[in-house]
């Protein structure tokens, strides 16, 4: 009989190092990113700080983890990213990790649409030292890229987006009119705990990410992943895009 198909009060007899998949759950993926970080991610007052001015703003806790913002930081330093747009600033947290991987000379633009939030993270920005590294604008996403295109900026290394999720394919449009083939689209909660699948769940923010998938199965110009994840934000996910010459996927 396989484990799952044991009544409760047999599963796992003998086994205590890794319980089923259940209630606590949630409390062991976040008491593992908390062994994570300490660890494995420097304690660092301007990301200490950043999330505690989120928080007193009342801005809503849905910043990246502490170890996801440490694999966006070694993402852009393994890529050698030097130019990065980022949509959806919230507080600034993963725009700091994302900045603080950009070589003398970089640059990165983030994109905010709620000008309260926009306001906590130029502080946070600020007392991170990346005032001058950092270009924040404030305005719906969808508004912002057609003027930041119209600057005809180089093209973007890396974009991250983490904005409104029923927009994101629209997002990812913008990204590769922005970037240059060898570079990298990343796209935060593209799982939403498996609602991606889930053909009862129609909630916009989920159909947005199925719209996403479909619209990466078609694009030529991409060769895409998506990894799930689990951790103090739950289950989720992300995508990592390769911006490719086009024709061929791989
Ligand atoms: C939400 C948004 C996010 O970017 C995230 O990482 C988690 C949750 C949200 O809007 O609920
Ligand atoms: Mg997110």
């Amino acid at each position: 009989m396989s484990e799952a198909a044991k009544p409760d009060s047999e599963r796992g007899s003998g086994r205590r190092s890794a319980p089923p998949v259940g209630h606590d759950s949630q409390q062991r993926w976040t008491a593992v990113d908390e062994y994570v970080a300490a660890r494995l991610l420097a304690s660092d007052s301007a990301l200490e700080s950043a999330l505690r001015a989120s928080a007193d703003a009342g801005l809503p806790a849905i910043a990246v983890s502490p170890p996801q913002g440490k694999l966006l930081h070694l993402l852009a330093r393994l890529h050698g990213s030097r130019t990065i747009l980022e949509l959806g600033t919230l507080g600034g947290y993963s725009t700091i990790w994302l900045a603080r991987a950009l070589p003398p000379g970089g640059r990165l633009v983030t994109i905010e649409a709620e000008p309260s939030y926009a306001r906590v993270a130029a502080e946070n920005i600020e007392r991170a030292g990346l005032g001058d590294i950092v270009e924040l604008r404030v305005g719906p996403a969808l508004e912002q890229l057609p003027e930041l295109a119209a600057q005809e900026p180089p093209p973007f290394d890396l974009v991250f987006i983490d904005a409104d999720k029923q927009t994101t394919p629209d997002y990812f449009s913008w990204a590769l009119e922005l970037t240059r083939p060898g570079s990298v689209i990343i796209t935060d909660n593209v799982i939403r705990a498996g609602a991606l699948i889930d053909p009862e769940c129609e909630d916009p923010r989920v159909e947005g990410m199925r719209r996403f998938h479909e619209l990466l199965a078609a694009e030529p110009r991409v060769s895409a992943t998506t990894i799930q994840t689990v951790g103090s934000k739950g289950y989720d996910g992300f995508t990592v895009a390769l911006v490719t010459p086009g024709a061929h996927r791989s």
